[in-house]
């Protein structure tokens, strides 16, 4: 099965909404030609969206957009929330949902991600689930069983349609932001892992067909070596996708 790379870029809480539309337009400058073979996608704050959007759709650009983070509900009197319906009027493709600093600063849940991923399914845009263990977890040996259960979790109650469009992004906290990464094979064993619970709860196509991440100081410089790893389908990128020319030589990586 040809699944195609993925390479998203999670702009966390960085860049203005005019910091965004410029950093789109130099990076469009840089992977134009590329676009056919990558999926690239930028995930700016929620302020950003809808400049990004527009940029986007004006300048005609392959490029998708997706937000940081989306209730589960509607609409409703949850006061700073986002509703789904809010994000794919603005045209997002994509929702990163329980990424690690939601779980530790934001009291996101395995229980809560779920909700969001099937609110984000319905509201007709793709979820990138995020997953990973601590360095207590590692060092206890317990990495695979833990994201086997955040994914049993989070992934739960899905038709195997959906699931087969799932994104999963497998980000070991230790490594976010860190400039410390696992050894390739060592994320790619996670990764395969989760590929194999994907597979048990949905079935073989839908494991064959749903992209899974690697997340945690992807660079230019060790972009590659991760997306050799079968079970590695692209990356899910935080300070590299801050620089039009670094984030470009990330997407380049994966050709
Ligand atoms: P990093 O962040 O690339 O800066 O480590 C990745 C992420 O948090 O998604």
């Amino acid at each position: 099965m040809d699944r195609r790379m993925l390479i998203a870029g999670n702009w966390k809480m960085y860049t203005t909404s005019g910091e965004g539309v410029i950093l789109i337009q130099d990076l469009t400058e840089l992977v134009r030609d590329h676009w056919d073979s990558v999926e690239v996608v930028v995930c700016p704050p929620f302020t950003g969206l809808k400049a990004a959007s527009t940029v986007i759709e004006i300048d005609r650009l392959t490029i998708g957009l997706g937000a940081q983070d989306v209730h589960w509900e509607d609409e409703g009197a949850f006061t700073g929330a986002i509703a789904p319906r809010m994000l794919a009027e603005l045209r997002c493709d994509y929702v990163i949902i329980g990424h690690s600093e939601r779980r530790e600063y934001f009291g996101e849940t395995d229980e809560t991600v779920n909700r969001k991923v099937k609110a984000t399914f319905a509201a007709g845009m793709t979820p990138i689930m995020c997953c990973g263990e601590t360095l207590d977890t590692r060092e206890n040996m317990e990495t695979e069983s833990f994201v086997r259960g955040q994914v049993v979790s989070g992934a739960a109650d899905l038709s195997a349609e959906q699931a087969a469009r799932l994104v999963i992004a497998y980000e070991p906290i230790w490594a976010i932001g860190t400039g410390r990464t696992p050894t390739p094979e060592a994320a790619n064993d996670v990764c395969r892992t989760i590929r194999a619970t994907i597979g048990a709860m949905y079935g073989p196509p839908a494991a064959m067909s749903c992209r899974i991440l690697y997340g945690g100081s992807v660079k230019p410089e060790n972009a590659k070596m991760f997306f050799a790893e079968p079970d590695i389908d692209g990356a899910l990128v935080g300070g590299a996708a801050l620089k039009a020319d670094s984030f470009a030589d990330v997407v380049k990586a994966a050709l």
